[in-house]
């Protein structure tokens, strides 16, 4: 399946979240020009499963999860959501819908407000919408922040107080306060390194079964996604390349830009690859990542070939595409120097006794020890 098919949707009435043929424009300034950031894209989730969505930066991943939220409604296509037709409401009738979706955004920090206490923040929802008396949302909010690992003694610090990582684990008690039933976590974890990474996803786990929660779970990481997710949809250049179960794309990819993708996740040692990624037909080639591609390999070509001709195909087309660079960035005083090429490495001499005279070049000298 690819492009803008829908074989891959289950049956109508068993999808807690059902997206056909969703369409994302935005306006390219006053140019008339627009950007079809996410075209003819569909999909479903059953209640309690996780959707994982991969692709390349700019591929539309963030668009999806926002047009889902109705964040801007998209320009075309349907969004069914528990039964109800979100893209049909609008006003107060879609307002009241807010507190059963709800999003976990890309930048931990960024995404709470600075001047806000913590508890102020996770607060809010429930004082929006008027769910339980003070004394239960006070109590509410304690126990949410509790789950997600923050202690309550911190609850009057602002979000620049916390990590990154702690910043996470406040969107997602933000996230959960109010019972949702769907989450979409746009990159929860990339902006983390890699221990909190694990925290923050096991905490996703924890949230999941304990309040049943169902996920859309956005990442650049198909390692992350593989572990997460009960089926994985790979997206390209506003479209849906695939959809699969986590198993079956990562050894079978239908499609060759699915297989380029995982033939790009770098490994620590090029030649102890695991058995299935070498086996897989496109990931013969070596690690994208590594910058050694293998011109011999007829699926690899096929994939690149792929690549450059969606890219270059007239709706993706930049509107600058074609016109001559700005010269004046050449000529201008404040230009930046051109790049130049690397310094071959000195090899490492004892210090002479001119060297010993200026400690700094004797420290230039050992730095560049080879
Ligand atoms: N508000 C906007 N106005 C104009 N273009 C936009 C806007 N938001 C997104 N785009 C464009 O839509 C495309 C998809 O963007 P999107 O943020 O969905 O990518 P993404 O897959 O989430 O990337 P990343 O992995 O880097 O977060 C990009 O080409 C982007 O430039
Ligand atoms: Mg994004």
């Amino acid at each position: 399946m690819a492009g803008s098919g829908t074989a891959h949707l289950r049956g109508d009435g068993d999808s807690l979240l059902r997206v056909e043929h969703l369409l994302v424009e935005f306006p390219v300034g006053r140019s008339g020009l627009k950007v079809n950031a996410v075209t003819d894209v569909s999909f479903d989730i059953l209640e309690g499963e996780t959707l994982g969505i991969v692709g390349e930066s700019g591929c539309g991943k963030s668009t999806t999860g926002r047009a889902v939220m109705q964040l801007p409604p998209p320009k075309g296509g349907r969004v069914v959501y528990d039964g109800v037709e979100l893209t049909s409401l609008k006003g107060e009738d879609l307002r009241a819908m807010r507190p059963r979706l709800q999003m976990i955004f890309q930048d931990p920090i960024s995404s709470l407000n600075p001047r806000r206490k913590v508890k102020d923040i996770v607060r809010e929802g429930l004082d929006i919408w008027n769910i339980g008396d003070k004394d239960s949302r006070d109590a509410k909010v304690l126990e949410v922040l509790e789950a997600v690992g923050i202690d309550p003694a911190n609850v009057e610090r602002r979000p620049h107080e916390f990590s990154g990582g702690q910043c996470q684990r406040i969107s997602i008690a933000r996230a959960v306060v109010t019972d949702p039933k769907l989450i979409i976590c746009d990159e929860p974890v990339s902006a983390l390194d890699v221990s909190v990474q694990a925290q923050i996803l096991n905490l996703l786990e924890d949230m999941k079964a304990r309040y049943g929660l169902t996920l859309v779970f956005i990442a650049h990481d198909l390692a992350v996604v593989k572990n997460v997710s009960d089926r994985v949809m790979v997206m390209y250049l506003g479209k849906v390349c695939e959809v699969a179960g986590p198993d079956t794309l990562y050894s079978q990819p239908a499609h060759p830009y699915s297989a380029a993708l995982l033939a790009a996740i770098p490994v620590p040692d090029p030649g102890s690859r695991p058995a299935a990624a070498a086996s897989a037909p496109a990931a013969r080639g070596p690690s994208r990542s590594a910058g050694r591609r293998s011109p011999s390999c007829a699926r690899w070509r096929q994939a690149s070939t792929w690549r450059a001709t969606s890219r270059s195909s007239p709706e993706r087309r930049s509107p600058s595409a074609g016109r001559p660079r700005c010269r004046s960035r050449r000529r201008s005083r404040r230009a930046r120097p051109r790049r130049q090429s690397p310094q071959p490495l000195r090899t490492w001499r004892p210090p002479s006794t001119d060297a010993k005279k200026s400690s700094t070049s004797s420290w230039a000298a050992s730095s560049t020890l080879t």
